[in-house]
Parts: structure tokens; C-alpha cells; sequence
């Protein structure tokens, strides 16, 4: 046995182990990466990128205020809390996103309950990967390759110890990296998803048009976003509402100020984590600039929600449990609602918005 085990490494010495996408190099080379112990490196020149234990590469290489405060929040368990995969409430927190996870396939036309195979599909800032989680144990996903990659590698580290408990026939790549500096190559992923994600970055023309660039044609991208007349129509409701009972609680004040200046101000949010909220009409003619052909807005929530719920939500995500404000900002809240109300009402006046831009 021995002498047989000698012969055959002499005969094929053992060969690093590849990237599942090819990425450019400084030196010109474009190319799968070859896999060493701790590192990742190009097959011409021999550039290095760190790459953790679990194979988390590290194209980012350093961090920012902004990654501090996420890699924070991690680390403090506020972010993905459920997440932790020692327990196992963990895997049924990835379990219970399995159906969410499938709706951004949906939204893209595809359909989950025939096999999806040979897609490649990247899933931005991808925090605990719960999208990417819910597609690999998907049975009708076969064959894909995904890269999830987030500016935080606490996240990507929980992904990878669930995927290792998945048997699937898809392949995970997992990176540390900026969006605002994205590392594919052009035309490499037919599906980009993005939950909740746009509204952090500095550039949002500027990274719509790279991924516009690292998408197939024909392939399209989703995005999850806050929209300003959503979250503007609820927040005014419930100031109006605390000023006429005499009122005033600091989280509905600030979360008014920061509508406002975010609205008022997009050149000065650089230092704000929540930096951006959309308008249909920008983001529509900044998708175009950046080269979609189609963009469709679809509510995440039927209009039923706005009417019957989303003042009290906007309360309870500022711990304020408070009967007569939820009474009084509702029927404000209502008198906006019924102006607008039509089955689009999610799309044009929602405050979470899917996006959907095809190539
Ligand atoms: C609101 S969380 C969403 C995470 C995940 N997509 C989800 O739906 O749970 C925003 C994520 O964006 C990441 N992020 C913020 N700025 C980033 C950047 N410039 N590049 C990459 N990721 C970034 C954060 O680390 C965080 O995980
Ligand atoms: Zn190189």
C-alpha cells in the first residue's frame, strides 16, 4: 500500500486545488487561482490573496470604518443573531429563509420547482448568506456555482460551516471584498442578488454598472432596497401623530431626521452606514446609464400590510409600544393610503422594494 501511494505522487504530484471563477490580475493574467495553504495566488505572476481556514479568500485586505461597524455588530451577535450554527436553531434560522431565498429566483422568472442548473450566481454583501444557504439545499438547484462575498468575514464564516452540512452538486466560492470594488471577471454570473445591500455602498451608479459588466447578457440582477416615499409617508404619519397627542418619542424624531437629511443630502452620507434611499425614477434612469435593458420595482409586501401593519412595524423596530400614537398615526397614515391605494400601491408608494435589472 505504502509503495503504491509513493509511486503515485511521484508519478502526479499533487496539484492546489482552483478557484471556481477566474479573476484578473494585476499582471494582465485572467484566470482560475490556484489554492496554497493560507492563500490564494496567481498562476502567473504568483500574487497572493489571503484565504482563511474555511477557504474565505481576502481580496479586501483591509478595513474601513464602515467594515469595523459591521464586523461590530457580528461580533456582537446583532446582525443574523439566529445565525449561530453551534446550536441548532441555527440551521433552522438558514431553514427558515429557504422560501424567502427562492423568491429572488422567482422574481428573476425563473422557476424553482423545475431544476435550475449550470447558473452562476453571486450573492452581494451577502451577510450570514442566508440567500445563497437557501438556494444550495434547494434539491431543483443543480450544478450552480455561487460566490457569496460580504465586506465583514463573520458572516461568510457561518456560511461555510453550513455549507460543509449541505450535500449538493453546486460549488460555493466565498470572499472578503468591497462592492465598491468588485474583483470578477466581465461576463462571468447570470443571477446577481443583492438583500438589502445597495443602500450601503458610496457608488450606487458606479457599482450598478459593474455589475452590469460582470453579468452575462440575457442575465439579470435583484435587489432588495429601501424607497424614501415608503418610509417617508410612514415616519411624517407618526410625527404628526406624537406632535398632536403631545408626544415625543427620540426614535421616531431621529428616524425623521435621517429620512430627511438622506433624502436632502445624497452627496454627504460617505460616513453613514445606511447611506442611500431610492426613488423609482433615479433608480430607474441609473440602472439604464449603467446599461440594463429592463427594470421591473415589485413590492415585497402586499398592500394589505401597508394598511394594516406598517405603522405598527415601524414602531416595534424603535421598541415603542404605545396604543394611542399606533391609533392616531394609522388613520394619518391611512388618509395617505387611501389616496394612493391601487394594486401597485407596494411599488410606487412601498418602503421595501425589490428591483429586478435585466442585461
Ligand atoms: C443589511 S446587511 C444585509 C446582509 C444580507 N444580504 C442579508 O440580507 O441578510 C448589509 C450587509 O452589507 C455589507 N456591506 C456593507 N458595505 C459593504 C461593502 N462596501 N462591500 C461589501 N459588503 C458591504 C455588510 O457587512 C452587511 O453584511
Ligand atoms: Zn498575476
Amino acid at each position: 500500500m505504502k509503495l503504491d501511494s509513493d509511486l503515485q505522487s511521484c508519478l502526479a504530484p499533487p496539484t492546489d486545488p482552483l478557484t471556481i471563477f477566474r479573476y484578473p490580475c494585476s499582471c494582465g493574467e485572467i484566470s482560475l487561482l490556484g489554492r496554497s495553504n493560507g492563500y490564494v495566488h496567481c498562476r502567473r505572476c504568483a500574487a497572493t490573496h489571503r484565504a482563511s481556514a474555511s477557504g474565505i479568500i481576502d481580496f479586501f485586505g483591509k478595513k474601513t470604518e464602515q467594515n469595523a461597524y459591521f464586523d461590530s455588530l457580528y461580533e456582537a451577535g446583532l446582525l443574523h443573531k439566529r445565525d449561530e450554527l453551534s446550536s441548532e436553531s441555527a440551521r433552522s434560522s438558514y431553514e427558515s429563509s429557504y422560501d424567502k431565498a427562492q423568491q429572488y429566483l422567482t422574481l428573476c422568472g425563473i422557476n424553482s420547482a423545475r431544476p435550475v442548473t449550470d447558473l452562476c450566481i453571486l450573492d452581494v454583501a451577502c451577510g450570514s448568506g442566508w440567500v445563497t444557504a437557501g438556494l444550495l439545499r434547494n434539491p431543483m438547484v443543480q450544478r450552480c456555482r455561487f460566490h457569496a462575498y460580504d465586506i465583514s468575514p463573520h458572516g461568510l464564516e457561518m456560511l461555510a460551516r453550513f455549507a460543509e452540512t449541505v450535500q449538493s452538486t453546486n460549488l460555493v466560492e466565498m470572499s472578503v471584498q468591497d462592492a465598491n470594488q468588485m474583483v470578477f471577471e466581465d461576463d462571468t454570473f447570470d443571477l446577481v442578488i443583492g438583500s438589502s445591500v445597495l443602500h450601503h455602498f458610496d457608488d450606487v451608479p458606479l457599482f450598478l454598472a459593474k455589475c452590469r459588466k460582470i453579468l452575462k447578457s440575457g442575465g439579470a440582477a435583484v435587489f432588495g432596497e429601501p424607497f424614501a416615499m415608503g418610509y417617508g409617508l410612514g415616519v411624517a404619519a407618526l410625527m404628526v401623530a406624537q406632535r398632536q397627542l403631545g408626544l415625543q418619542y427620540p426614535g421616531i424624531d431621529a428616524v425623521y431626521k435621517d429620512i430627511s437629511y438622506r433624502v436632502q443630502h445624497p452627496n454627504l452620507v460617505q460616513n453613514l452606514v445606511d447611506k442611500h434611499l431610492f426613488f423609482p425614477s433615479s433608480f430607474l434612469s441609473m440602472a439604464l446609464s449603467a446599461g440594463f435593458v429592463d427594470v421591473t420595482f415589485t413590492s415585497a409586501a402586499p398592500r394589505e400590510y401597508y394598511r394594516e401593519r406598517f405603522i405598527g412595524e415601524l414602531m416595534a423596530e424603535r421598541s415603542i409600544s404605545d396604543p394611542a400614537l399606533l391609533a392616531r398615526a394609522n388613520e394619518i397614515y391611512r388618509t395617505f393610503f387611501d389616496v394612493f391605494d391601487a394594486d401597485n400601491y407596494g411599488e410606487s408608494v412601498g418602503a421595501f422594494v425589490q428591483v429586478v435589472l435585466r442585461a
